[in-house]
């Protein structure tokens, strides 16, 4: 059947251990961040930085962090980028195993400190769905009696194996916003690497498709037309903390967002879904 189990980490973080016939996983009740996901007989399919020591009140450097309730820099420059939700304490609500599939659900508490941040009666809810594919779903409900609107990501780092041989697929249509300029109509279906690439992209299908020496990994995102295309390239990469300097050879990140135009906007007692599905096609 499988088991499910809560140790901690060496450093203090605790986390959730999952290991079923189908895949092997780890999520952090921190940011409820899962940093690790195996199919079974497959490869992984998240990344994290070999520099990141897990230290309480950083976000892990890989997996999938949770950017909310704003991704990037908030409209005030003192608030953190992309929210405060992946350093905060999550609450494991629930277990659920069927078959060999197993659910969990995280909520997140807003604290006093917080409200400073978000001072809105909403509810937030991270889903993941563990089986051959990994599914995680973050789920705001508007509790308020006035409209409530914010911008978010599942910040998915996946591991490529050379960011020289990817090509990434699926972004025909879509516009994009790179480096505050744009925007830009995309131009073909793909997308190769040769330098920073930090892409806010709208108008997006619902599918793309990472190519990669290991196989393909395929995205898909549900009520949502964003998403965002990061590499931080060889300068950037000098800069960023818990990341190696070469760590941008190993890595992309394709994040599921509601960002721009596409951002969430809910009416009293809405709720909004925001869905990513991963899985090795090939
Ligand atoms: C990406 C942004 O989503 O996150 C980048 O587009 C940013 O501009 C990156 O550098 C990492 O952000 P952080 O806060 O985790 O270092």
């Amino acid at each position: 059947m499988g088991s499910v189990t809560t140790s901690k980490h060496a450093n203090g973080l605790e986390y959730v251990d999952i290991n079923t016939p189908l895949c092997k996983a780890r999520v952090f009740m921190q940011g409820a961040q899962i940093d690790y996901f195996e199919p079974v007989g497959q490869k992984p399919l998240l990344w994290v930085s070999s520099a990141d020591d897990y230290q309480p009140g950083n976000g892990i450097r890989g997996g999938i962090p949770v950017c909310w309730p704003w991704f990037g820099m908030s409209d005030n420059p003192d608030f953190p980028q992309h929210g405060f939700a992946r350093t905060r304490i999550w609450s494991l609500e629930s277990v659920k195993m069927r078959n060999q599939i197993v659910d969990l659900k995280f909520t997140l508490k807003i604290s006093e400190e917080d409200k400073q941040y978000w001072p809105h009666d909403t509810s937030v809810e991270l889903l993941f769905t563990l089986s051959d594919t990994l599914s995680v779903s973050l789920v705001n409900t508007n509790n308020c009696d006035y409209e409530v609107s914010l911008t978010q990501a599942l910040h998915t780092y996946f591991p490529i194996n050379d960011i020289h041989q990817l090509t990434a697929s699926g972004f025909s249509g879509a516009k994009y916003i790179e480096f505050a300029k744009g925007p830009f109509p995309q131009e073909g279906d793909s997308v190769d690497f040769t330098r920073e690439t930090d892409r806010v992209y709208t108008n997006l299908g619902e599918c793309q498709e990472l190519h990669t020496p290991d196989g393909i990994i395929e995205v898909r995102r549900e009520n949502s037309q964003s998403a965002v295309l990061w590499n931080p390239w060889i300068e950037k990469s000098q800069r960023l903390s818990r990341f190696n300097s070469d760590d941008y050879l190993t890595m992309v990140c394709l994040e599921a967002a509601n960002v721009l135009e596409d951002k969430v906007t809910l009416a009293p007692n809405e709720s909004h879904t925001l869905t990513t599905h991963i899985r090795w096609k090939a």
